[in-house]
């Protein structure tokens, strides 16, 4: 059955086309802002801040909180009965304000499509729109109109859980994908609450909720331009962040709530805490009672409380006392009510509350989330050509506790999947195989966090008796997301042992790395010779990395976040500044570690396809660029290897002389390719001059004439194109400075 055939989905289609822009034409939003004031005029204190007040399903909530108007918006409502019952108690309310809905769809609503950092490496725009989109579509199918996503943090730190949910460490990369995603989102019918705002993604020492330092010119080079892409991708909604930035709470920061995200980007939609994150004011140690709190926050620019109650305990009678204005709270409705009418909420039907989640996956969305997950596999390394596997194996033995895990393959913030709904990676490989004679020896050799090996001299065995061994190991979904910070990332529990083992057999192996992050791999690296990283794929896992391993389909991901070779070298990042004493190999007092190379184990940008791709002909258009010009760069690519493949072709950028220590590459440009084997196609990047600059501490934009080196290839180990001279200096102050959004990407 296709989508468009299931019963209820001709309103879905309509529902989303009325959703489909909540960036209205000028005259539109006039008379918005119109009905917004009217209603506004005919509001009473209590009733603008129940608009304020964004409460989860479950206690503390009472339904009555809905029809007594101190709920505007309503968290973990993820079933069309429970969506239908609160719009109805809404329409019970005085003014008839209909609630938001909303819910943390990251990945998926019951299909799950890759976790966003896979998904991140595909390194393609339209497979993020398409996974986002998709995975609105379901959830807008049951009411569900607010997403907490895209998250847009930065980390270049893989001990933080919560990269797993992320882009990765690139900002170029982050910006394009976040854009992305907020537009997929939107076209499958849900608002997005881009989160966390901001800097949460460099805690110290990788622990979650831990604080956070960094100078505010490095926020504007790094950690803001994906939020800011946010904005210009028309997101309706923020989410503050639980940390503190500098000695500053996000929840009760103005730099980051008024004066970046409402003055210099112009953003007029909303800003909601996380969890009780206007309570937490108390624990920063910058409120001393709830009160304190709310107000902070307020005053902040955070407009809406999420399951604090301190908004709608406290706000009432900070107004009364005239410690906060009512015109900072009207201001704080009109941004939500703007955003209720700009989703068309006032003037939709309810929810047909005899919809049910189950009629996904759909045929279809499998498709989709299949197609999704392969291009996401990135393949570290290949010695002899060990994948994909040969078409003379007539028996595999597959190893490894995740290899049947219908749970773990779904990664944390599976909304409402399924383990039911999963095809275990066994499962995909098991009907690849019989399609072509081949038998299956399953064996899992440990138990799931691998401390238990008794099943290991049966994995040997089962290993001896075949052709091939495919082993799937790495994360269990528990070791990552929220609250998931790890200080050990070597492959969890007995594996390292066990991979060992098994290389010991001498058969040809390949390593499935199931996870949410890179994990450090010590000796496997050099016995396994072939090692693709596969993430957490979601419900379709065992087809798609079915297809991947058997050649059906060459992989094509990219690393979004360097590897590291040991824990100990996070933060390890490839845009990092240059060092006063660059690394000399015997040279101790140079950049070095004494116990462990400076290198990652695979860099940023990095992954390798079954065939291969030849780079000539890199040339420069122009060797001067003037203000409001563009550095373009041209290349040709072939496939010069037997299969069809993907390539990513990568630009970066180095300013060797400036005022100011600049990074030793920066990704400016990318482009994913389709070549058939033998084809050759001439990619052209380009990249505005305004992108070639840096922030200055207040914002301000510099650009520096001088000398700007040009890389080109497929990973950030890029070859050097040549130099362009920019011509002149000048400064963008920061309310004027547009989105680095037009540099080009494709695919
Ligand atoms: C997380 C947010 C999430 C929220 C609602 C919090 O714990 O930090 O990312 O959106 O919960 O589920």
């Amino acid at each position: 059955m296709r989508l468009s055939d299931v019963p209820g989905l001709t309103q879905l289609t309509l529902a989303v086309a009325l959703t489909a822009s909540f960036l209205p034409t000028a005259g539109a939003q006039e008379s918005i802002e119109r009905r917004v004031n009217e209603l506004l005029g005919e509001m009473t204190l209590e009733e603008k801040i129940g608009q304020l007040n964004l409460v989860s399903h479950g206690p503390p909530l009472r339904w009555e909180d809905i029809s007594e108007g101190k709920a505007g918006a309503l968290l973990n409502f993820n079933s069309a009965q429970d969506v239908a019952r609160a719009q109805a108690l809404a329409r019970q309310t005085r003014l008839k304000i209909p609630p938001l809905f909303g819910l943390d769809v990251l990945h998926g609503f019951r299909t799950q499509f890759p976790l966003p950092l896979g998904e991140a490496a595909a390194f393609s725009p339209r497979i993020s729109r398409l996974a986002s989109e998709w995975a609105a579509r379901e959830a807008a199918y049951v009411g569900v109109n607010w997403t907490f996503a895209p998250m847009a943090d930065l980390s270049r730190d893989s001990r933080w859980g919560r990269i797993v949910e992320g882009f990765g460490e690139d900002p170029t990369l982050g910006a394009v994908l976040t854009a992305a995603r907020v537009e997929g989102f939107r076209k499958g019918g849900l608002a997005t609450a881009v989160k966390h705002f901001a800097g949460y993604g460099a805690p110290q020492g990788g622990r979650d909720y831990d604080t956070t330092y960094i100078p505010r010119a490095e926020m504007y080079d790094t950690y803001l331009p994906p939020f800011r892409a946010a904005v210009e991708a028309g997101t309706v909604s923020f989410m503050a962040a639980f940390n503190a930035l500098n000695g500053e709470p996000s929840t009760a920061n103005p730099w980051l709530m008024t004066d970046v995200l409402r003055t210099q980007w112009g953003f007029d939609g909303f800003v909601t805490s996380d969890w009780v994150g206007i309570g937490e004011l108390i624990n920063h140690g910058v409120a001393a009672d709830g009160a304190e709190a709310a107000r902070k926050a307020i005053l902040a620019g955070v407009d809406m409380d999420m399951m604090g109650q301190l908004y709608i305990k406290h706000l009432p009678d900070e107004v009364r006392a005239g410690r906060v204005p009512e015109s900072v709270i009207d201001e704080s409705v009109r941004r939500v009510l703007r955003t209720k009418f700009r989703m068309g909420l006032f003037d939709r039907p309810d929810i047909d509350p005899s919809r049910v989640d189950s009629i996904f996956p759909s045929p279809e969305t499998r498709q989709v989330a299949r197609e999704v997950a392969r291009e996401t596999f990135v393949l570290l390394q290949n010695r002899d050509n060990v994948l994909p596997v040969p078409s003379g194996v007539r028996s595999i033995a597959v190893v490894g506790p995740l290899a049947d895990a219908p749970h773990d393959q779904l990664g944390p913030h599976a909304a409402r999947g399924h383990k039911e709904d999963s095809v275990s990676i066994l499962e995909g490989i098991r009907r690849r195989a019989q399609t072509a004679g081949i038998a299956i020896n399953h064996a899992p050799a440990c138990d799931l966090f691998c401390r238990d090996t008794e099943g290991l001299p049966a994995a040997l065995d089962a290993a001896k008796q075949s052709d091939f061994v495919i082993a799937v190991f790495g994360e269990p979904q528990e070791l990552s997301g929220e609250a998931a910070s790890r200080a050990h990332l070597e492959l969890n529990g007995r594996q390292i042992e066990v991979l060992e083992e098994l290389a010991k057999t001498g058969k040809p192996i390949a390593l499935v790395i199931m996870g949410g992050r890179p994990q450090v791999l010590g000796p496997v690296a050099d016995r396994i010779p072939s090692i693709l990283m596969a993430w957490y794929p979601g419900t379709e896992a065992g087809p798609a990395v079915a297809d991947v391993l058997f050649g059906d389909v060459s992989p094509s991901g990219k690393l979004p976040v360097t590897w590291p070779r040991a824990t100990g070298q996070l933060p390890l990042y490839y845009n990092r500044l240059p060092s006063s004493r660059p690394t000399l190999p015997n040279n101790r007092f140079t950049l070095n570690y004494i116990d462990e190379a400076i290198t990652p184990l695979y860099p940023f940008g990095w992954g390798l396809s079954y065939t291969q791709f030849a780079y000539s002909d890199a040339t420069l258009a122009q060797r001067q660029i003037d203000e409001g010009q563009a550095l373009e760069v041209s290349v040709k690519v072939k496939n010069t290897g037997t299969r069809a493949g993907q390539e990513v072709v990568q630009l970066y950028t180095r300013d060797p002389v400036a005022s100011r220590s600049r990074p030793l590459r920066e990704l400016k440009a990318f482009e994913k390719i389709a070549l058939e084997p033998g084809e050759t196609k001439q990619v052209t990047l380009r990249v505005p001059v305004e992108s070639l600059g840096f922030h200055l501490d207040d914002g301000t934009y510099l650009v520096e004439a001088g000398t700007i080196q040009v890389f080109v290839g497929g990973s950030s180990l890029a070859d050097p194109v040549g130099e362009a001279e920019i011509l002149k200096t000048f400064r963008i102050p920061p309310m004027e400075r547009r989105a680095s959004a037009s540099t080009s990407v494709a695919q």
